[in-house]
């Protein structure tokens, strides 16, 4: 299991790679099993949330399969009205504002509020031949959609809210980091082999800001999976100037993304974490020759660091032509062959 093996810094047969978003439109037997539903319901549905996550392993031949989920499925478990629309993401009305909505989050019982997905991961373990990752938003991610009531580009609301009130940001974010950890330890518990905590928007706090009111949050999650023993993916994007910290977190990998080159990245995260990444996903609507030679400088700057797992630097864009994609697990199979 080369990918398992990556990420604990073990040596491999050869690099392995999987790419976040695997699973998604740029896929046309994805496009063709989704349609225009919603995609809750798909993530409700174990057959057919079991079918998007093998359509990529199927296809490409990667190292590893994500839950086919989405972070905001806990809160929506415990009974927040979040709505997932096409092509803008996870929607909240009326958003969080003040004390009175931590009502709204109640601890997350996950043999009953995660039924669906945790049968969806059982039937996985029993079909893969490669690692199944689960994963779970970070408390910041999730807070900022709750506050924001959507995605946002400046977080100005969950920031003034952090700021101007941090007993009410600290309440609301143990209770992420909760229903984040019992959502992980059941993913496991039904055969996830490793995890990752997606922070993706951690990029936009200052290390300050970072260290005080989004670290100890992703800690305790972090810290709270060590007994299980599975591997921890800790990813966002734009953290270049917070790798460390993330590291520091508890994570046993960290994710990189484009703007940081990997010896940097490790020299970043210190000894003894391996790093996953970096291919700029939008270089992958370039021409192939263009993919290709990115692909080869990732792996040159991949040549020194303990342990590599290939990755995007963020997820597949849409518009990806699949034959790309294709090429570029191809060519790091080939190329790191030992
Ligand atoms: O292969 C996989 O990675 C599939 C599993 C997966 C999804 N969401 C399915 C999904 C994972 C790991 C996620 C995580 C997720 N969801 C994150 C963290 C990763 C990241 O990209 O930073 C975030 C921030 C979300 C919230 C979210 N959900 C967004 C921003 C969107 C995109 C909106 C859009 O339509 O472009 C979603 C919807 C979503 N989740 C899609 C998929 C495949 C696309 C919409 C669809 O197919 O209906």
């Amino acid at each position: 299991m080369s990918f398992l093996q990556a990420c604990r810094c073990e040596p491999v047969e050869r690099t392995p790679v999987w790419f976040m978003r695997q699973a998604g439109r740029s896929l046309p037997e994805y496009r063709a099993l989704r349609r225009d539903g919603d995609i809750l319901d798909a993530v409700r549905t174990p057959e057919i949330a079991v079918e998007l996550t093998l359509q990529p392993v199927r296809r490409y031949g990667v190292d590893a399969a994500i839950l086919f989920s989405d972070i905001v499925v806990p809160l929506v478990g415990v009974g927040v009205d979040i709505k997932v629309l096409p092509g803008r993401g996870p929607v909240l009305d009326p958003p969080f504002r003040d004390a009175s909505d931590l009502d709204r989050l109640r601890p997350l019982e996950p043999e009953s509020d995660l039924a669906p997905v945790l049968e969806t991961a059982r039937l996985l373990a029993g079909e893969l031949d490669v690692p199944l990752i689960g994963f779970a938003g970070a408390p910041f991610t999730l807070a900022s959609y709750l506050i924001e009531g959507g995605p946002s580009r400046n977080f100005a609301r969950t920031k003034a809210l952090m700021h101007a009130e941090p007993t009410l940001w600290h309440r609301l974010c143990s209770a992420l980091a909760d229903i984040a950890l019992a959502t992980l330890r059941a993913e496991v518990g039904a055969g996830a082999g490793a995890v990752q905590l997606f922070d993706s928007w951690a990029g936009s706090l200052s290390r300050p800001e970072y260290l005080r009111y989004a670290l100890p949050y992703s800690r305790t999650i972090l810290d709270g999976l060590r007994d299980v023993g599975v591997p921890r993916i800790h990813f966002g994007v734009g953290t270049g100037e917070l790798l460390d910290l993330m590291a520091q977190a508890g994570a046993d990998v960290v994710g990189i993304d484009w703007r940081v080159s990997l010896p940097d990245a490790s020299a970043r995260v210190g000894e003894g974490i391996a790093l996953q990444g970096n291919l700029d996903p939008a270089l992958c609507l370039a021409p192939p020759e263009v993919v290709e030679a990115a692909t080869r400088e990732v792996l040159a700057e991949a040549k020194t660091l303990p342990g590599h797992v290939f990755n995007l630097g963020h997820g597949v864009l849409p518009d990806t032509d699949p034959g790309v994609l294709q090429a570029v697990v191809d060519l790091v199979h080939e190329e790191t062959a030992r």
